[in-house]
């Protein structure tokens, strides 16, 4: 992925009021679970508007943002401004962060794995645990596998707004539920969870993990 890609340039003005509603409990939950974490920086990754930066600031964290979309970046920055609140967004790639081992007491990702293409998953899951401190909490939000008929029913609904985001971005949806959604990437990548709760009718998971001391 290159910098100058902006791939959500032209939906970074419409996020938040298309997703807050949905996406801002999910958000709140998360920001309690770090907020409870020993004392430290919490690093977001592809965090778009920054609003979980902002619920983990509230929470009373430092918080950093990266996001690739100078857009998500710019709006981002507006909420810092407004909210005068302790967090800071850097525009850069998940792939390839920006900053030393073990610099993070905890650091997350939402919604963005499951868009990313199958070779980069194991990269920016490897960068989380990098640059997280040992001992630290790893936070994996998105898609999981439907466990029962209705969830499968509803996953429909996923799969139609997955769709409307592009023919990449369906192939990279489609591939990452194939291969097990949620449970399947952290299973293949060897990381061991301490929790996985299911949220938003069973579809969404919140998986906690921490990186071996
Ligand atoms: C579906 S949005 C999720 C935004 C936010 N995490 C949320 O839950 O609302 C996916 C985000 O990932 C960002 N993104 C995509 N590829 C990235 C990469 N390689 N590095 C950093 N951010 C990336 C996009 O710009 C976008 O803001």
């Amino acid at each position: 992925m290159r910098l100058a890609d902006d791939e959500y340039g032209a939906v970074a003005p419409i996020y938040d009021a298309a997703t807050a509603w949905a996406l801002d409990p999910l958000r709140r939950e998360l920001a309690d679970v770090v907020g409870r974490e020993r004392d430290g920086t919490v690093l977001d990754l592809c965090c778009g508007t920054g609003r979980q930066c902002y619920f983990f600031a509230r929470a009373g964290r430092d918080a950093v943002g990266v996001d690739l979309s100078a857009g998500m970046i710019r709006r981002a920055a507006r909420l810092e401004k407004s909210q005068a609140a302790r967090m800071n967004f850097v525009r850069g790639d998940a792939a390839r962060l920006p900053f030393p081992d073990a610099s993070f007491t905890a650091c997350t990702i939402s919604l963005a794995l499951h868009e990313k293409p199958p070779g980069m998953r194991p990269v920016i899951l490897a960068e989380m645990l990098r640059v997280t401190r040992p001992g630290g909490l790893i936070a994996v939000v998105d898609y999981l596998s439907p466990h029962t008929g209705a969830q499968a029913t509803l996953s429909w609904a996923v799969k139609a707004v997955e769709r409307l985001a592009g023919r990449d971005h369906h192939a990279y949806y489609a591939d990452y539920m194939r291969q097990g959604g949620l449970e399947g990437l952290l299973e293949r990548q060897g990381m061991r969870t301490i929790d996985v709760r299911r949220r938003m009718f069973g579809l969404i998971g919140i998986a906690l993990a921490r990186r071996p001391a």
